[in-house]
């Protein structure tokens, strides 16, 4: 394997969510080219000789909980695979992560997501083998592979050559810190709406202006809270 291509390591008890996700779009076009690799880990792969990955909790309660042991052999697995890399487990309690976070990850690590599925994961796995936790937002999805295959994607779309176009991802939403300018296609009139003079007058020093200044105006009305954190 080699290590100047992003790799992604996901341990979960559905794998095959992950596998058919990454087999689309612009992640397989990453995998095709070689920018990026992604593997699933299936975690009932180790567990113990009765099958068993889950418990019910100490102290009582409802649901059950993921052992701390497959998670540890798993994770010790996939981090004995690579190098450079941050282990995250996936969570409603985690960091809320933003474009910031993806980008100094595209930049800098490989990944090791760990999904977790029922009431959680023993605490001792997160103490023993896991760097950061990270949320995708503040609402309770039924395991954390919908919040992996989130980051893979938003990660993916960073490492340079994954987009087709080589400036896809220049003009986006929360590069520079505003979210991006509309975008108007043919016809120039759809009902009683008309494509803004501007872009179709070819003035391209005119629309580059337009533009910046409705990133500004879109961040304000829908996100203000990102202007007050970009001048703070
Ligand atoms: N697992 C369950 N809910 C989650 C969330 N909001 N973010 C990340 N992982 C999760």
């Amino acid at each position: 394997m080699s290590n100047d291509i992003k790799q992604i390591f996901v341990i979960s008890v559905f794998p095959k969510l992950i596998n058919d996700f990454i087999n689309y779009g612009v992640l397989k076009n990453g995998q095709n080219k070689s920018l990026i690799n992604i593997e699933s880990i299936d975690l009932r792969k180790f567990s113990d000789k009765n099958g068993y990955i889950d418990d019910k909790p100490y102290g009582g309660g409802p649901g059950m909980v993921i052992q701390a042991k497959p998670l540890i052999e798993a994770t010790r697995y996939a981090k004995s695979k690579l190098e450079n890399y941050k282990c995250i487990y996936l969570s409603p309690k985690g960091k809320k992560i933003d474009q910031e976070v993806i980008k100094d990850t595209a930049d800098n690590h490989n990944l090791i997501l760990i999904a977790g599925r029922y009431e959680g994961v023993d605490q001792r796995f997160i103490d023993l083998e896991v760097d950061e936790e990270w949320s995708i937002g503040d609402y309770v999805l039924s395991g954390g592979e919908i919040a992996a295959c989130v980051v893979i994607d938003a990660i993916a779309r960073m490492i340079p050559g994954v987009l087709g176009h080589k400036d896809s991802n220049k003009d986006e939403s929360f590069e520079n810190g505003y979210l991006e300018y509309p975008h108007y296609t043919r016809p120039e009139m759809v009902e009683n709406l008309r494509v803004p003079d501007v872009l179709l007058s070819g003035n391209h020093e005119e629309i580059k202006k337009w533009r910046k200044k409705q990133s500004i105006f879109v961040t304000n009305n829908k996100r203000s809270d990102l202007i007050k954190k970009k001048l703070s």
